[in-house]
C-alpha cells in the first residue's frame, strides 16, 4: 500500500507505521533453522498492499489528536492481523490448487501441500505469540474469535462448491466471515486502542466490514475477468473449484430459457469464455460491480467523524480504491 498511499498530511505517519509494522512482522518470524527462515522469507513476499495494517494504522490515527503518536500496541496488531492473513492465504492457496500469488510462486506448488499446511500453522500460530506480547488478553480474545469466524466461512463455502442453489445470502454471509471479519477487525481495534469512543469503535467496525466486502466482490471479478499477469495471482480458481461468486448467482437468479442454460453449462464444463460470454450479456457482470460500488458508498457515508486532519479523507480514498483496484 505504501507506494500507493494517497497524498496527505498523515502519509509520514503512516509509512513510518508501516515500516515498524513489516519489521516486528520480520522479527517475529525469524528462525535458526535455515528451512523455516527460507520459508518465512517467501511469505513475507506476498505483503503487498497492505492494506489491512494501513486500516489498523489509519484508523487509529482518525482518533488521536494532530500531534500525537499511535501505540506500540497499534503495531503490534497490525502485524498481527497481517500475519493471521497471510496464514490465509497459504492456506487458501492450497484449497484452491493455485500455483501464483503476488507475481512468484505459491508455497503449496513450490515445497508441497504439507509443508504449505505446516507454514500456514506456523504463521497462525506466531499470529497469536505476537499479539500476545501485547498483553492485552481482550485482544487475543477478539482476533481468536475473527479466526473462528473466519474457519467457519471457509468450511461453509468448502460446503456449498458445486452447489447451483447458493444464494445471495448466503454467499453473502460466506464473504463477510472469509473476508470481511478481519478487514472489520483492523478498523475496529484501531480505533479502539486510540481511545476512540464505543459508537464510533463499532461505526469503524461496521466500516471495515462493508469495505471487506467490497474487496472480495472486487476480488471475485478479477478472478473472473482478469489475466494473470496483471492480478498477480493464479484466476479462474473460482469457476476451477465449484465455487458460485456474485455474477453467477445474480446471473442464476435473473435470467429464464437459453441464456440461463448457457451460464449453467459453462460452469458445469468450467468454460471461462462462456461463462464471460453469457454473464456480460445479461448485465449481471456489470450488476456485480455495481453492488461494490454501493458497498463502498455505504461504507463511507457510515464512517464517523474523525478528528484527526487529513484522516477521514484518507479513509474514503482507500474505500475508493477496493473497488478500483485491478489487481
Ligand atoms: C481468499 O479467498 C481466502 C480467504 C479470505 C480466507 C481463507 C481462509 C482459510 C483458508 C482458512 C485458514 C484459516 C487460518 C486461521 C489459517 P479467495 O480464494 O477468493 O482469494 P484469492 O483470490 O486471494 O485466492
Ligand atoms: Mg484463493
Amino acid at each position: 500500500m505504501s507506494s500507493a498511499l494517497p497524498t496527505t498530511p498523515l502519509a509520514p505517519n503512516i509509512l513510518a507505521g508501516l515500516e515498524r509494522v513489516a519489521s516486528i512482522f520480520d522479527a517475529q518470524l525469524a528462525s535458526d533453522f535455515p528451512a523455516v527462515e527460507e520459508l518465512c522469507r517467501h511469505v513475507e513476499r506476498y505483503r503487498g498492499k497492505m492494506l489491512r495494517p494501513t486500516l489498523v494504522i489509519v484508523s487509529g490515527l482518525s482518533f488521536t489528536r494532530d500531534g500525537a503518536e499511535l501505540r506500540a500496541e497499534h503495531d503490534i496488531v497490525a502485524a498481527t492481523i497481517e500475519m493471521i492473513h497471510m496464514a490465509t492465504l497459504v492456506h487458501d492457496d492450497i484449497l484452491d490448487d493455485a500455483t501464483v500469488r503476488r507475481r512468484g510462486e505459491t508455497v503449496n506448488f513450490l515445497r508441497g501441500n504439507e509443508t504449505a499446511v505446516m507454514l500456514g500453522d506456523y504463521l497462525i500460530s506466531n499470529a497469536f505469540h505476537l499479539c500476545s506480547r501485547a498483553g492485552d488478553p481482550s485482544l487475543n480474545l477478539r482476533l481468536g474469535e475473527v479466526t473462528n469466524t473466519l474457519c467457519e466461512g471457509e468450511l461453509v463455502q468448502l460446503s456449498r462448491r458445486h452447489d447451483l442453489t447458493l444464494d445471495e445470502a448466503t454467499y453473502f454471509e460466506i464473504v463477510r466471515r472469509k473476508t470481511a471479519v478481519l478487514v472489520g477487525a483492523a478498523c475496529e481495534l484501531g480505533a479502539r486502542l486510540a481511545g476512540a469512543p464505543d459508537a464510533d469503535v463499532r461505526a469503524m467496525l461496521r466500516f471495515g466490514e462493508r469495505l471487506g466486502t467490497a474487496f472480495q466482490i472486487q476480488d471475485d471479478l478479477l478472478d473472473l475477468l482478469g489475466d494473470e499477469a496483471t492480478v498477480g495471482k493464479s484466476i479462474g480458481r473460482d469457476l476451477e473449484k465449484g465455487k458460485l461468486t456474485l455474477p453467477m448467482i445474480l446471473h442464476i437468479a435473473s435470467t429464464r430459457g437459453n441464456a440461463r442454460i448457457a451460464a449453467l453449462d459453462a460452469i458445469d464444463a468450467k468454460d471461462g469464455a462462456a461463462l464471460r460470454r453469457a454473464l456480460e450479456a445479461s448485465g449481471s457482470i456489470e450488476a456485480a460491480r455495481a453492488r461494490a460500488v454501493s458497498i463502498v458508498e455505504e461504507a463511507k457515508r457510515g464512517l464517523p467523524r474523525t478528528t484527526r486532519t487529513g484522516a477521514q479523507e484518507l479513509l474514503l480514498e482507500l474505500a475508493d480504491r477496493v473497488v478500483a483496484r485491478d489487481h
